[in-house]
């Protein structure tokens, strides 16, 4: 009832506060939708919402609306917002214009707050739900769209509760990228005006990761304010930062859909991805460190938390298209030799794949490769002390494919019923239609199959198109339209049923790990990340492009979930050359692989890689498990640490990416170490370090040193070869 309903609600966080506006605005004093009064750090027990609103206080100005409407979580049309409205619906051209007033506030046992409102007018119940996790300050929140009226409601946008900017953040970081180069940092200075992302390729997408973070003039890696939002959501999305020239701003998020995608019947809800959120006092470092918490306590599987990541062995690289058993099995004994703990057979394995152009759906073993079936070389993998992992891509199908000879009625199509409207091909593949319930099954059928009858701990789920013609011949909920009729844009019910897809194997297997993999990095998000463990981030194995990726992909992603290989010598994706102390070094920071062709390796890189797996496995618990420092780094150069939680140990990476500025480099201060500690520094990578002179390799190994002069003299850097890293490792003396 309105009278409960208290002015202001805030939540904490061990490091966070939000307060929640939920007066009466207006002149007459209705409650109208609520709005974020404050977001950031922890507020004393002194400080008083009242006290955030009066500070608050707006005045008219010239030509401008005497009263603004709030930017509320789902700021709205019919309370004269100007903005983007945060939701956007009608019924036949009615009834656009919500005017929603709070019903009801609930807070749950741990603070998380579940705000209904209401709008009589225009039918419709709009449920926001906001927490603020205790110890990783994480903020996660919902809009939830419900129909209360009598007829259909067409949803144009629903997007995850509205964030207001700080006037001060004006800088905005998002994401560009492309395949082969994702999650590569965009700045840009915020203007008045809109900032706004579009994905329509029905995955996160390699070029706008659906991610950004708004800060101040000063924020850097290690210090100043900043906000990092993130949508977890797998499909099309809108990001969208707005400076209006009242002299507010906000941040938006949500599911980006196709004309007439999205209608609700009488009852029925649509809820928003989550948004989740990071309010940092402390620069990037602190802004990675909360997320990566997060994930680590949120989106671990039990079964599978404590377990450390296997090494991996990839055939892609190594093979591609061309397998055979018994060369697999002879890069399985290299793959083991060298350090391997996984074996993952990529694509080819199954019926007619001798190219990319044919194959994809008939997920069944190509008998003319492995006339026994996966089991020999699983044995084979096996006895070598090694899981094996297998590559699938359910979610297409290749014209050239038995399956899509008995159904070619089960892809997604623009089709019109006229059949004017040709298919899209790309990589000589069309995309199934996951929202008919006999694809869900027959693929379900497929996967089970293959994990039942075969000893697989790994799947690396791939998807190497984008959805572009949406078009699904099912009705949303299930029900299915004549075939050829034409269908309603489905990229949303696309999504879901992949969810289920996974959930349903996952249920059914539950100790199986599942890898995300779109053309490397172009499903990488929360969403994706709720049904499986691990990213597959770029195609690109090049050491140098991989620093600035997994730069990018860190800032939202812990290490033990970001898949990172050595790839050959000469980077097939780039053709540059690059030693195996730079790829090994580079690789070692994430889940580790390799994914080159061991029988033509050199036996002096491969000793070298052998060293390079070891070091990961001495050191994987921390870089796994330990806080992300990002260090302040010039152009040409990369660098950051690893810190363990308890401050005794720390692995810190400088890598030099084209020559030096000056005849000699700087120094690497070490930052986040405990600074009243001494640390013993040690050099662990590469195996040999060498300058061109007498320098500070001769003299620092081994040297005991008070972690505040690491941190604020720092240790200076040798003169080194472009693409070359050093690696050292700290520990509490
Ligand atoms: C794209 C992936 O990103 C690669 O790693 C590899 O699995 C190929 N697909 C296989 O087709």
């Amino acid at each position: 009832m309105p009278e409960q309903i208290q002015p202001f609600y805030t939540v904490h966080s061990d490091h966070c506060s939000l307060v929640l506006d939920c007066r009466s605005s207006g002149s007459n004093h209705d409650r109208h939708g609520p709005a974020i009064l404050y977001w950031g750090p922890r507020l004393g027990a002194e400080t008083t919402p009242e006290m955030l609103a009066l500070m608050a206080t707006r005045q008219e100005a010239q030509a401008c609306m005497p009263e603004e409407a709030p930017i509320a979580l789902s700021p709205e049309l019919g309370a004269g917002f100007q903005g983007n409205a945060g939701i956007q619906f009608h019924r036949d051209g009615r009834q656009w214009a919500s005017y929603s007033k709070i019903d009801s506030v609930t807070e749950d046992q741990n603070g998380a707050l579940k705000i209904v409102s209401i709008c009589l007018a225009s039918e419709i119940k709009v449920t926001h739900r906001l927490a603020l996790d205790k110890h990783s300050d994480v903020l996660t929140t919902t809009t939830e769209l419900t129909n209360i009226g009598s007829q259909c409601l067409w949803v144009d946008q629903c997007n995850a509760p509205t964030i207001p900017v700080p006037m001060h953040y004006n800088k905005i970081l998002g994401f560009a990228g492309r395949w082969g180069n994702e999650f590569q940092r965009q700045p840009v200075d915020r203007f008045m005006g809109t900032y706004l992302r579009e994905n329509r390729s029905g995955r996160s997408s390699h070029d706008a990761f659906p991610g950004v973070i708004l800060h101040t003039e000063q924020t850097n890696e290690g210090a100043g304010a900043a906000y990092g939002l993130h949508l977890g959501w797998s499909g099309n999305h809108q990001i969208r930062v707005e400076e209006q020239f009242v002299g507010r701003a906000y941040a938006q998020m949500g599911e980006l859909f196709f004309p007439g995608e999205l209608s609700l019947e009488p009852n029925q809800s649509y809820c928003s991805p989550t948004l989740y959120g990071v309010s940092s006092e402390n620069g990037l470092s602190a802004l990675s460190q909360s997320f990566h918490r997060y994930i680590r306590a949120k989106f671990r599987n039990s079964s599978r938390a404590e377990k450390p990541r296997p090494v991996h062995f990839n055939t892609w690289e190594a093979m591609y298209f061309d397998l055979s058993l018994e060369r697999l099995c002879s890069l399985a004994d290299k793959a083991a030799a060298v350090g391997a703990e996984r074996f993952v057979l990529d694509d080819g394995w199954f019926k007619n794949r001798r190219s990319d152009s044919a194959g994809l759906g008939d997920w069944f073993v190509d008998k003319s490769i492995f006339p026994q079936g996966l089991s020999p070389l699983i044995d084979y993998v096996q006895a070598k002390g090694m899981e094996f992992g297998l590559w699938v891509e359910p979610e297409m199908v290749n014209p050239d494919s038995d399956l899509y000879r008995a159904h070619p009625d089960w892809i997604l199509s623009a089709e019109t019923g006229l059949g004017e409207v040709p298919l899209l091909l790309a990589r000589n593949q069309l995309v199934l239609d996951l929202t008919r319930p006999e694809v869900q099954e027959y693929l379900f059928k497929c996967i089970d199959g293959l994990l039942s009858q075969n000893a697989i701990s790994y799947l690396k789920w791939d998807m190497n198109r984008a959805v572009s013609q949406p078009g699904g011949t099912s009705q949303p909920g299930g029900t299915s339209q004549p075939s050829g009729a034409g269908g309603r844009a489905v990229p949303h019910y696309q999504t879901l049923a992949l969810y289920q897809l996974l959930a349903r194997i996952r249920d059914a297997h539950p100790t199986v790990e599942i890898e995300s993999c779109a053309s490397g990095g172009g499903r990488a998000d929360l969403g994706i990340l709720s049904h499986t463990d691990r990213i597959w981030t770029s195609d690109t194995n090049d050491a140098l492009d991989r620093l600035r990726i997994q730069n990018g992909f860190s800032l939202f992603f812990p290490a033990e979930i970001m898949g990172a290989h050595v790839g050959p010598k000469d980077c097939h994706i780039t053709g540059r050359s690059i030693n195996m102390a730079m790829r090994a070094g580079v690789a070692l920071f994430g889940h580790m692989g390799i994914e080159a062709n061991l029988l033509t390796m050199e036996e002096s890189e491969k000793a070298e890689l052998t060293a390079g797996v070891a070091l990961h496995k001495q050191h994987r618990q921390l870089i796994h498990r330990g806080d992300l420092v990002r260090l302040e780094s010039a152009a040409n150069e990369n660098s950051f640490g690893m810190i363990s939680g308890d401050r005794e140990q720390g692995l810190f990476s400088y890598a030099l990416l084209d020559s030096h500025a000056n005849s000699a480099p700087g120094r690497l201060r070490f930052c986040g170490l405990n600074p009243e500690a001494q640390y013993k520094i040690n050099i662990v990578w590469p195996l040999k370090p060498s300058s061109i002179s007498k320098s500070i390799l001769d003299v620092i190994d081994g040297a005991v040193i008070s972690g505040d002069a690491l941190a604020n003299s720092g240790v200076q850097l040798p003169i080194m070869l472009p693409q070359s890293l050093l690696i050292f490792y700290l520990q509490k003396h």
